[in-house]
């Protein structure tokens, strides 16, 4: 096996490029380890090798709950679960069994020594992916993306206190640069590339906002960005890609797997996929909006019973939600979905991964991830106090108030979290309760909706 030349990110995380994946010509997966961690094996790095040149792709989980399991990046996941055509063998994702039994004995993987070593190896798995991102990662993007996006104030109005009986500190996204939480993510990715990286440029997949988002990052700092947007994705969001001066592929929603596009694209360019929220360095910076919120409601004096946050692929609460637990343990972090788009609250009611049925209507462009993501559901599955689901007449409500009120613009996705709070989903009296307004790239036409809405 080849000396690779060792990389490390700012939480002394080894990144070690095409090092546990490697999947068909020009597709490569990024495998991170802890410090003093394996990524795998050694029979799993030369497993990984001899499957390269194979033209397959297998990554092994060791099981011996020791400090070894490896974690499966996003990137590596949807290559994973939906292969690239003509690979010679499907990609697989193996265990193998403790240092101690029958299965080491033998080198059988943990598979075939039993359902209970597999469930035993998902469950590290996912502890794995919980422990790719931590507090720390998130203060060490706030340093980070100091000076770079805005630090948005805290919001208060008597209207809401009333309302709720309670205390209530809103988050204003929309006024952030880009328009939405999305550039702090994307930046915070996008700082931790190398100059070689940064030449090659990134690629990601987005309805708009996290498209936006890298186009600005990518601008700041003078990288090339190529977004796939789906074609039906609001004029305002596509047009103020454009305007960053990134690349556009236009997709059909509904006949293409994004990820596999997305990773394809990069393959093609030997750019880097920043996906839009199952990434530790993307979830990391989406955290930075709690730990402002929770670092300004001290400041007044005040501390969180609940947070309400608008939830996609949970990214934003993810972050939000380890935020909340280093500095506001007491608080407990909600899910707001709209309808029909509720695979947050579905998942973590029955602890696994499960999509939403995506029968509802598209309303909230922002909000129609069909399924949480592997990481993002390893770290909200043991924090979040569950999710809050709102109609498309509350969401406009809550548009109607924010601009009324508060005098911003929120777009749909951006405004479930208020809504819930103001159509009473929470007990609320006596409570102080952060709400996240996470972003307002709204099409005019629906915004006059709103501004009809009662
Ligand atoms: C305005 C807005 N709010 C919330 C979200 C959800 O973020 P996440 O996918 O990280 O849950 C998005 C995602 O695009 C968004 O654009």
């Amino acid at each position: 096996m080849p000396a690779r030349p060792r990389q490390v990110d700012h939480a002394g995380m080894e990144i070690h490029p095409v090092e546990a994946i490697v999947i068909g010509a020009g597709m490569a997966a990024t495998a991170y380890r802890a410090p003093r961690r394996r990524v795998a094996s050694p029979e799993a790095e030369a497993s990984a090798d001899r499957h390269a040149t194979g033209r397959s792709a297998a990554l092994w989980l060791r099981d011996d709950g020791g400090p070894g399991a490896s974690i499966p990046t996003a990137a590596a996941r949807a290559l994973l679960d939906r292969p690239p055509p003509g690979l010679a063998a499907a990609p697989t994702i193996r265990t193998r069994r403790a240092a101690s039994g029958a299965a080491r004995a033998n080198g059988a993987p943990a598979a075939d020594a039993g359902r209970g070593a597999a469930r035993q190896a998902g469950i590290r798995e996912e502890a794995s992916m919980s422990d790719s991102v931590t507090f720390s990662d998130v203060e060490a993007a706030a340093a980070r993306l100091r000076g770079k996006v805005v630090r948005t104030p805290m919001l208060r109005h008597r209207l809401l206190d009333e309302i709720t009986g309670g205390t209530v500190l809103v988050k204003p996204e929309p006024l952030q640069k880009t328009g939405s939480f999305k550039l702090r993510g994307a930046t915070n990715a996008a700082l931790l590339l190398d100059p070689a990286a940064r030449r090659a440029g990134v690629v990601t997949h987005s309805s708009g906002n996290h498209g936006q988002a890298i186009a600005c990052a990518a601008a700041m700092l003078g990288m090339p960005a190529l977004i796939a947007m789906p074609a039906d994705a609001p004029a305002i969001k596509v047009e103020s890609t454009r305007r960053w001066g990134a690349e556009i592929h236009p997709f059909d929603r509904h006949g293409v797997d994004r990820d596999a596009l997305a990773a394809d694209l990069a393959g093609q360019r030997g750019a880097t996929l920043i996906p839009p929220f199952d990434h530790p360095h993307v979830i990391a910076g989406q955290g930075t909006v709690a730990l402002e919120l929770i670092e300004d409601a001290r400041a007044a004096g005040l501390a969180l019973d609940h947070l309400l946050v608008c939830t996609g692929g949970g990214g934003l609460i993810a972050g939000c939600a380890l935020a909340a637990e280093a500095l506001a343990p007491g608080a407990e972090v909600w899910a707001v979905e709209p309808e029909g788009w509720d695979d947050t609250r579905r998942s973590l009611e029955a602890g696994r991964r499960i999509p939403a049925d995506g029968t509802g209507e598209s309303f909230c462009d922002a909000l129609l991830s069909r399924q949480p993501g592997a990481i993002t559901f390893a770290l909200n599955h043991p924090r979040l106090a569950g999710g809050l689901v709102v109609t498309r007449a509350e969401v406009l409500r809550a548009m109607r108030f924010a601009f009324d009120h508060l005098k911003i613009v929120a777009e749909p996705g951006g405004a479930v979290a208020l809504a819930a709070l103001l159509a009473g989903k929470l007990p609320t009296k006596g409570c102080t309760l952060g709400v996240v307004i996470s972003g307002g790239n709204v099409d005019p036409a629906v915004f006059a909706q709103a501004l009809a809405a009662a």
